[in-house]
């Protein structure tokens, strides 16, 4: 059975949606059988795919808000990951979900059906403690956690591990935390090293040893529409998010 991991931290820009699609890739690489689950109303995984939301007929919209299942909305790409796209109409079900039944459960039950037919179930959830984060802590049986080194990098860990917290004694008693990985790490800066060193000695048990660099391939991928395997394999970024990845597989 296909494990289910949530990418989340409600802090913008963390690097969440740069992990959840290169994670997804390097996955993928891997020969593991892999879904990204795009949670997002920006919709960043589905275009860092290539996808054109314009041109989406579908998204995990209707998955969500109606009654369409995974597999009518999953799209194979040719980067060894299939993807359940979203759009911008997605914000709606933030409002919308309020009237829904069970509406905590959504992805949940559209998860249960096809998690048989992956190892790897990945949601890349959007910046905020929202329903749609909601339903995809939920949904999943892991918590992965982005941490960018930066000052600030503690501020709202707690209140995202309270969440997480509170998650798991009402509406998904298996969760669990994944671990946290450090992204955007700059060698050329003290601050970086004094982030990294701090959240280690903070929670240590929790981080993963691979420590995702700056790095400047990572963020002209998407511009490409590719994941970085595809766009430059070779690159710092690229090999961290393997390791990471190896990582992953290892915890089980
Ligand atoms: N390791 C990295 N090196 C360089 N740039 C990065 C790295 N990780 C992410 N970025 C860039 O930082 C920006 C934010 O990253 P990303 O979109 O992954 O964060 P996010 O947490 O998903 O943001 P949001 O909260 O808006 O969903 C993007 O422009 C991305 O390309
Ligand atoms: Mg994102």
């Amino acid at each position: 059975m296909g494990k289910v991991i949530a990418v989340a931290n409600q802090k913008g820009g963390v690097g969440k949606t740069t992990t959840s699609v290169s994670l997804s890739a390097a996955l993928g690489e891997k020969n593991k059988s892999v879904l990204l689950i795009d949670c997002d109303p920006q919709g960043n995984a589905t275009s860092g795919f290539g996808i054109n939301k314009q041109e989406l007929e579908h998204s995990i919209y209707d998955v969500i808000i109606g009654d369409w299942s995974l597999s009518d909305i999953i799209i194979n790409t040719e980067y060894k990951t299939d993807i359940a796209p979203s759009q911008i109409d997605l914000a709606g079900a933030e409002v919308e979900l309020v009237d829904v039944p069970e509406r905590e459960y959504r992805l949940r039950s559209a998860v249960e059906k096809i998690r048989d037919s992956y190892d790897y179930i990945i949601i890349d959830c959007p910046p905020s403690l929202s329903f749609l984060t909601l339903n995809s802590l939920v949904a999943a049986d892991a918590v992965l956690i982005p941490l960018q080194c930066e000052f600030y990098a503690l501020e709202g860990l707690t209140q995202l591990l309270h969440t997480v917290d509170m998650v798991k004694e009402n509406l998904n008693t298996s969760l669990e935390i994944e671990g946290i990985v450090m992204t955007m790490f700059d060698s050329r800066t003290n601050l970086s090293e004094q982030v990294e060193a701090e959240v280690r000695n903070h929670i240590g048990d929790k981080v993963y040893k691979t420590t995702i660099p700056r790095n400047v391939r990572l963020s002209e991928a998407p511009s490409y529409g590719c994941p970085i395997f595809a766009y430059d394999p070779g690159s710092k970024g690229a090999v961290a998010y393997m390791n990471l990845a190896q990582e992953v597989i290892d915890n089980g």
